[in-house]
């Protein structure tokens, strides 16, 4: 992970560390009750890309964060990301059976036991970010209170609730921007905020700045889960593809079409890139990451 390393072998290090991290935070699934431990494991380790942790890590590069404090950072935000999933895909809300390209957790167990991983996911962040005294008292607090506000109903369950409510109906582009600001883009703005915060204290400059990137990529990785959804094949993205168009959701696909929406996501990168200015090399990864939110496959 040193800052001479290519961002390949960068995002693999950060990966594998999480990996391992996630692994030692989540109760071992030898301990009762064995079924509800087991499926945490399976939910929430070897799969997905990581995307909040490695933005995590990477802001934590203009703060100076220690790794203990950002494996912390990083993940309880997973944990929340991984809750939202399995909720997300449960019958009641989008109905899928794939993810992560393996069956989702009311397939592989029952739905009781998909809503309680849920549960347990969550409590299990806010208990990873409030024990392990990798950060001064304060700025703890400081972080748990942001992780709930963006986890909560002022945010993803605020987004996911406006998404269940909008089925069919036709949204204004305002509308739509709001929903995917709170769904996706209120996490991926936390993992930004707690990568920092778990080096130091913010200035408000360097806050703003760091908001203005984080909202760029926060709508665009929205933008681009609704472009795939529409064009790729579920084997690709490992959770079944063309689902938005069959529930008759609004999304940027539906209201701006294919090729103004690939158009936004590209303004949006560059957003991103305009907001980090002030950081210079420090933010090399971050930079990287809006590029790699914008271009990806899956
Ligand atoms: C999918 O998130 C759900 C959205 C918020 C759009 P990711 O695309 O980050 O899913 P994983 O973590 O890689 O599986
Ligand atoms: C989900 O958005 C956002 C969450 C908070 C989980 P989607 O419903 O579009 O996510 P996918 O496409 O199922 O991953
Ligand atoms: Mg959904
Ligand atoms: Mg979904
Ligand atoms: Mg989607």
């Amino acid at each position: 992970m040193t800052p001479a390393s290519s961002f390949d072998e960068w995002m693999k290090a950060v990966q594998a560390h999480v990996e391992e991290a996630l692994g030692a935070f989540l109760p071992a699934a030898g301990t009762v009750p064995h079924k509800l431990h087991e499926a945490m494991r399976y939910t929430a380790l070897g799969g997905g890309k990581r995307v909040r942790p490695l933005l995590a890590f990477a802001a934590g590069a203009l703060s100076g964060a220690s790794t203990a404090a950002l494996e912390r950072a990083a993940a309880a935000v997973e944990m929340i990301h991984v809750y939202s999933l399995v909720h997300d895909d449960m019958p009641c809300m989008d109905d899928d059976a794939l993810r992560r390209g393996k069956p989702t957790v009311h397939v592989a167990y029952d739905e009781a036991t998909a809503l309680l991983v849920g549960d347990a996911l969550q409590a299990q962040a806010f208990l990873v970010l409030a024990e392990g005294g990798t950060v001064p008292p304060a700025r703890q607090v400081a972080m748990l209170r942001l992780l709930a506000h963006a986890g909560g109903s002022a945010g993803m369950c605020g987004g996911q609730a406006i998404d269940l409510d909008s089925v069919g109906i036709a949204l204004t582009l305002e509308q739509l921007e709001q929903m995917h600001q709170l769904k996706t883009g209120a996490l991926l703005r936390a993992s930004v905020v707690l990568g920092a915060l778990a080096g130091g204290d913010l200035g408000e400059a360097q806050l703003a700045a760091l908001d203005g990137y984080a909202k760029a990529i926060g709508l665009a990785f929205q933008v681009v889960d609704d472009v795939l959804d529409a064009t790729a094949d579920s084997a690709t993205l490992g959770k079944t593809a063309g689902k938005d168009a069959a529930a008759n959701k609004p999304t940027y696909v539906s209201i701006l079409g294919l090729e103004q929406s690939r158009v936004l996501a590209e303004k949006l990168r560059n957003d991103a890139h305009a907001a980090l200015a002030q950081f210079g090399d420090k933010a090399e990864r971050l930079r990287q990451l809006a590029d790699l939110i914008v271009q990806r496959k899956a």
